[in-house]
C-alpha cells in the first residue's frame, strides 16, 4: 500500500519550536519512525513537507493521480483556515486521516476547529510522535 505523509507549515522546526508543547522530536524523527512502522505494516510511506500552501495542494493532487492509497496530514496552522487545502483534500477518493502532535483543544480557541476535521476520516491530536504511527494503524483496515 502507498501512503503519504504531508507535513504542513513550520514543521520543519519541530525540535526546536515551543518545546514545551511539541517536546524536542524533530521532523527527521518522526520521518524515520513513519518508516519503521510503515515497514512493519507493509505500507510504502513517502513523506513530505513544504512551507508553501500552494506546493502542498500540488502534492495533494499528485496523489490523486498517482493513485496512492491512503494520506496522513499534520497541516501545521494551515489546519484551522485553509479552505484551499480543504478543497484539495477532498478532491481524493482515498481516506485521510488528520494528525496533531499538540492536542489543539486544549489550546488556543482559534485552534480548536480545523477547517477539514469533518471530510477526514478521523483526527488524531494529543500523542506526540505517536499521533503519526496512530494514523498509520487507523488507515490500515480502510485501505481496499
Ligand atoms: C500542530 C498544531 C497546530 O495548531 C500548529 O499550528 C502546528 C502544529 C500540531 O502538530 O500540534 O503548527 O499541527
Amino acid at each position: 500500500k502507498k501512503i503519504v505523509v504531508l507535513q504542513g507549515v513550520n514543521l520543519n522546526m519541530f525540535g526546536k519550536r515551543d518545546p514545551e508543547i511539541y517536546g524536542t522530536v524533530t521532523l527527521d524523527e518522526i520521518n524515520s519512525r513513519l518508516q519503521e512502522t510503515g515497514a512493519d505494516l507493509n505500507m510504502n510511506i513517502e513523506t513530505f513537507q513544504t512551507n508553501s500552501e500552494g506546493e502542498m495542494v500540488e502534492r495533494i493532487h499528485k496523489g490523486f493521480t498517482d493513485k496512492v492509497d491512503g494520506v496522513i496530514i499534520n497541516a501545521g496552522a494551515w489546519t484551522h483556515y485553509s479552505y484551499a487545502i480543504r478543497d484539495a483534500l477532498d478532491i481524493l477518493e482515498v481516506p485521510f486521516v488528520e494528525v496533531h502532535l499538540s492536542n489543539i483543544h486544549a489550546r488556543d480557541a482559534f485552534r480548536h476547529k480545523s477547517v477539514f476535521a469533518d471530510i477526514a476520516q478521523g483526527q488524531i491530536s494529543g500523542f506526540g510522535i505517536e499521533s503519526y504511527t496512530l494514523g498509520l494503524k487507523a488507515l490500515q483496515p480502510l485501505m481496499k
